[in-house]
């Protein structure tokens, strides 16, 4: 009890900081960053404010002052030798640890630690950088004041210069296209780039697939094809079936199923909620979505084999809201430090078992990707491919399968995505309160012409414009509306998906328009703001303001999206052959 009241107080005093905590100036700004640390970005901490177009930006590095580069600099505070920190590394002996040149005593504070006594003991005698690194929780201001009081001194300039570099749990991470946009380096997450958007593929190329990760891309022979094991437990209290890759392609055990869908982050488009107020996690702009051609088998088939009752799911729905069954799935991505692996923190999600078990939603657990082996950075060998759901819960490197009556238990499915009102602040803040996110709301973009461009005018006076749009739980795309002035509005011309009907639709429906400039707006030089809203086959239609959606967690941003643009300064005329006249 004596630990959840610190605990709580813990996370209140967190979340009091980071309310009160003014954007960062810098352009770029990355918590926790230090070169001698290895620099390693937590996963939903970090923002770089301005990314050119098409380029990986250069994540900018804080180069402190020496005495600022831990927390809780005291002046007269004394020099400790490495040596000394790491005979103090049990209970008994007391327990200190160093973070940057910092040294700081934390044994009182171990047996209250929220990530538990047996993690925080990992460093007891060493450095913290290599586990802070892999835990984003602690690369907040609020974390490091905490450490900051435990402060001790500090180790001598030569010695914290020469101590070995801590552990890069990210440097077995695959290689990568240079075209991504990074949002951040470790764990990786970058956006598709926006001239894949532009080109209106209905495939993106695997290698420009938007990337989030959460933590290290899983190495060894748990994700070796030829070694790799699913184990999927059929109820509470039954044993586990293990199923290989091979059991899993066998095609005389399962029918092979191919769905073309979106994967989208639900923190796509941040960056407009930033540009209301500051919110919490990667500053994505519009490219943390893509779209491919998905081959496995369908989940619900591989449940059946294992003994769940294709009914289970739907039934237990029908018995009221208690008696839902969920399907928890986990990940083999979990913290690694040196050759210690966190047995308890693997990144998982579930979903309901009715959805599951439905034919309806196509969800199928993926081996292939736009028709070549699943790239490690997408899940290799085999991710559960949840359609028209936010991308979090199509958990890549699957282990596990647990049908099971409570949802998965993991922080990103109970303390991570959900979207409050515009007035939660972190402080009011209780995320039992809601559901997670699943189905995703309908969304749009443009794709081009992209922002701070100047555009061409047709000789007619309309702006050419092209983007992607689509909505979550299958629900295909009606309309997508432009506008240069959010009153009047023109029709833009659809692309749909082959072969999937409007209450089945999973991937992207891309978009073009000719968009009428007003004749008063017409003017060379002259400021445009081109607007782009989209409506589901249910008519839900994108909200106007993104002030209306803006949540602490900067999720689920739909608000009409808008792109400023400028009119070239001369229209071009149309040519002499263009006409006809070839003289
Ligand atoms: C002096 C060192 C450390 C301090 C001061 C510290 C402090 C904290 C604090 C304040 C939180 C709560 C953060 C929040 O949710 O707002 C936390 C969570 C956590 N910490 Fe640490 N930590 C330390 C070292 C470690 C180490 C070495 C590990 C892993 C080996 C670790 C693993 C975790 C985990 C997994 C959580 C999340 C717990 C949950 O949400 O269930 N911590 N820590």
């Amino acid at each position: 009890m004596g630990n959840r009241l610190i605990f709580l107080y813990l996370v209140l005093l967190r979340r009091v900081h980071l309310a009160v905590v003014p954007a960062p100036a810098s352009p770029c700004y990355a918590l926790n960053s230090l070169a001698a640390a290895g620099i390693v970005l937590g996963s939903s901490l970090v923002a770089c404010k301005e990314k050119k177009k098409n380029k990986v930006p250069e994540i900018k590095e804080e180069k402190p002052e020496k005495k600022q580069l831990a927390p809780g600099f005291k002046p007269g505070e004394p020099e400790i030798k490495f040596a000394e920190v790491q005979k103090h590394n049990s209970v008994d002996k007391g327990i200190w640890v160093t973070y940057r040149d910092g040294v700081f005593d934390i044994t009182k504070f171990v047996q209250n630690h929220p990530g538990g006594l047996e993690r925080i003991l990992k460093a007891a005698g060493g450095q913290i950088d290599p586990f802070w690194a892999m835990y984003a929780q602690h690369n907040v201001a609020s974390v490091k004041d905490i450490l900051g009081e435990h402060r001790i001194g500090h180790l001598s300039e030569h010695e914290y210069k020469n101590l070995p570099p801590p552990f890069d749990p990210y440097q077995t991470d695959p290689k990568r296209d240079p075209e991504l946009v990074v949002q951040a380096a470790k764990p990786f997450n970058a956006e598709c780039p926006l001239s894949q958007l532009a080109k209106q593929e209905f495939l993106t190329p695997n290698e420009k697939f938007f990337v989030r990760n959460h933590l290290p891309v899983p190495t060894g022979d748990l994700v070796d094809p030829k070694k790799y094991v699913l184990e999927i437990t059929p109820g509470e209290d039954q044993n586990p079936v293990k199923l290989t890759l091979a059991d899993l392609q066998d095609e005389k055990r399962f029918k092979r199923k191919k769905v073309s869908a979106i994967v989208q982050c639900s923190g796509n488009r941040r960056e407009d909620q930033n540009s209301v107020a500051q919110v919490e996690g990667l500053t994505w702009y519009t490219g943390a979505i893509s779209n491919a051609e998905w081959e496995g088998v369908a989940l619900r088939d591989v449940l059946e084999y294992v003994g769940v009752p294709s009914d289970l799911g739907m039934k237990s729905e029908l018995e009221g809201e208690d008696e839902q069954l969920h399907l928890q799935m986990e990940g083999l991505d979990r913290p690694k430090v040196g050759e210690w692996r966190d047995t308890k923190g693997f990144y998982g999600a579930s979903i309901p078992l009715a959805w599951a078990q439905d034919p309806r939603r196509d969800i199928i657990l993926t081996f292939k990707m736009n028709g070549e082996p699943l790239p490690a950075d997408h899940g290799a060998p085999l991710r559960c491919l949840v359609p028209g759901v936010a991308g979090a819960r199509s958990v890549k490197w699957l282990n596990k399968l647990i049908v099971a009556s409570e949802e998965s238990q993991s922080h990103w499915q109970q303390n991570d995505y959900k979207a409050f009102n515009n007035s939660t602040t972190w402080e009011t803040a209780d995320f039992a309160s809601l559901p997670a996110i699943q189905d995703m709301p309908v969304n749009s973009a443009i794709s081009s012409p992209p922002a701070k461009s100047l555009v061409q005018l047709t000789p007619e006076g309309c702006v050419e414009m092209k983007g992607w749009a689509w909505s979550g739980g299958g629900r295909g795309i009606a309309r997508v509306d432009v506008s240069a002035d959010g009153h009047t509005w023109t029709e833009a011309e659809l692309q749909r998906p082959e072969g999937q009907s409007l209450t089945r639709t999973w991937a992207w429906t891309l978009w073009t328009a000719k968009l009428p400039v007003p004749a008063e707006l017409q003017k060379p030089g002259k400021a445009l703001s081109l607007i782009v809203k989209a409506v589901d086959a249910q008519y839900n239609v994108q909200p106007e303001s993104i002030e209306s959606v803006w949540n602490i967690r900067g999720v689920l941003c739909n608000g009409w999206h808008r792109v400023q643009v400028t009119i070239q300064p001369k229209r071009v005329a149309k040519t002499r052959l263009e006409f006809g006249h070839a003289d």
